[in-house]
């Protein structure tokens, strides 16, 4: 039976009529015009001013934290709840990323948890530098209240927004709440370059160092001279034309990607024992990834045997992100809280999600999912 990935490509729009644009132009290097019209392709979506294209958005994260001056001995506070890039990022720099509980409603960051970590670093003097903010499985975090306590002790947000392109949060997209906002193009998300991110802000000082630094930090020379130590993080031109082909379509995707939510929802909902991430009030995810709890007690068995019995009809499953303060590499950090965090870890799967699924392949993983449930009178 064919293999069923969790979040695959998927190329259906002008992708190849721009690669082929780029290639013909013999414009295959970094950066060029498709990387200049992708930046601004991105702004106008997202409604901000000012955009670099980048490697990877690990590399975005860096830079985002390299901006803000984060330097060895800094401490930057960092969704416990996330990919491991976003701490590895504050790592690079030397600092020491300090873990915040999920809030159990949105999955994202607890203002509460954070404002009172906030309070106890003014208290010993130490405030964290920056606050990185994750935009999870495609739902914004609740940047009122999380702008809120960041304010009150000035310390800067970055948004990482990696897989939440297209998102809102009260009608204004992700990307957009912290003094830098990062995406990801990487192969699964909503839309792929293959391998890329983004950085964007409304301060163009910050765009416009970062593509300074993210071109090997070139000082204005007829010969190489560099003042400063740079990176070599741009996104090439070829990879720039066929995100501009994807960002065509990402209104079609997230539709698309709801659908399949919603199918979902409809399909396993009667299940005792299955829960979905709940969509918060305030905004509207990308559905990026449907993203399911199983608590045994009730459903009979556990995520890890649903993962085993969809991986054994070929279907590609994954447990949510483990925690950061879960993870050997990170195990002597701070955290604040982290029982919510670990609950999710223990009961979520990630479900396919991907564009192409069809309503059989929908089935298919249904049909297995519910033939796990050991509670229910199944059909
Ligand atoms: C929340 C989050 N942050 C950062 C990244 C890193 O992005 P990239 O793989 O483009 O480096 C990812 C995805 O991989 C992610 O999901």
């Amino acid at each position: 039976m064919k293999r069923i990935y969790l979040s695959p490509p998927h190329l259906d729009g002008r992708e190849r009529e721009l690669l082929i644009q780029a290639y013909e132009s013999n414009w295959i290097i970094t950066p060029g015009p498709q990387v200049d019209a992708f930046e601004q392709e991105i702004c106008r979506k997202v409604g901000v001013g000012h955009a670099a294209a980048l490697a990877s958005g690990t590399a975005a994260l860096h830079l985002a934290l390299v901006m803000l001056g984060i330097k060895n001995g800094d401490e930057v506070i960092c969704s416990d709840l996330t990919f491991a890039a976003t701490a590895t990022a504050i790592v690079y720099c030397g600092a020491t990323p300090v873990f915040i509980d999920t809030n159990p409603e949105t999955w994202n960051m607890d203002p509460d948890l954070l404002g009172e970590e906030l309070e106890s670093c003014a208290k010993k003097g130490k405030l964290p530098k920056a606050v990185f903010a994750v935009d999870l499985y495609g739902q914004c975090a609740d940047y009122g209240p999380i702008s809120a306590a960041c304010k009150k002790y000035k310390v800067p947000i970055i948004e990482d927004a990696a897989e939440a392109l297209g998102a809102t949060y009260n009608g204004t997209f992700a990307g957009k709440f912290g003094a830098m906002g990062v995406f990801s193009f990487n192969g699964n998300k909503i839309i792929t370059t293959s391998g890329g991110g983004m950085l964007v802000s409304d301060n163009e000082d910050y765009i416009k160092r970062a593509k300074f630094l993210s071109t090997q930090a070139r000082d204005p020379a007829p010969h190489y001279q560099h003042s400063h130590v740079g990176y070599n993080y741009r996104l090439s031109n070829l990879l720039a034309a066929i995100g501009r082909g994807q960002l065509e379509k990402l209104e079609e995707k997230m539709a698309k990607r709801r659908r399949i939510n919603q199918f979902y929802k409809k399909a396993l909902k009667d299940l005792p024992g299955v829960e979905f991430m709940p969509e918060a009030s305030y905004g509207k995810s990308n559905c990026w990834l449907t993203v399911i709890l199983i608590s045994p007690e009730q459903f009979g068995a556990d995520r890890e045997a649903v993962r085993l019995a969809l991986e054994a009809e070929n279907i590609e499953s994954r447990p949510i992100w483990k925690p950061m303060h879960m993870q050997p590499v990170f195990k002597d950090c701070r955290i604040r809280g982290g029982a919510v965090s670990e609950d999710l870890f223990e009961r979520g799967l990630c479900l396919p999600s991907g564009t192409q699924l069809t309503d059989e392949q929908l089935n298919r993983i249904i049909k297995v999912v519910r033939s796990c449930c050991q509670t229910a009178e199944l059909l």
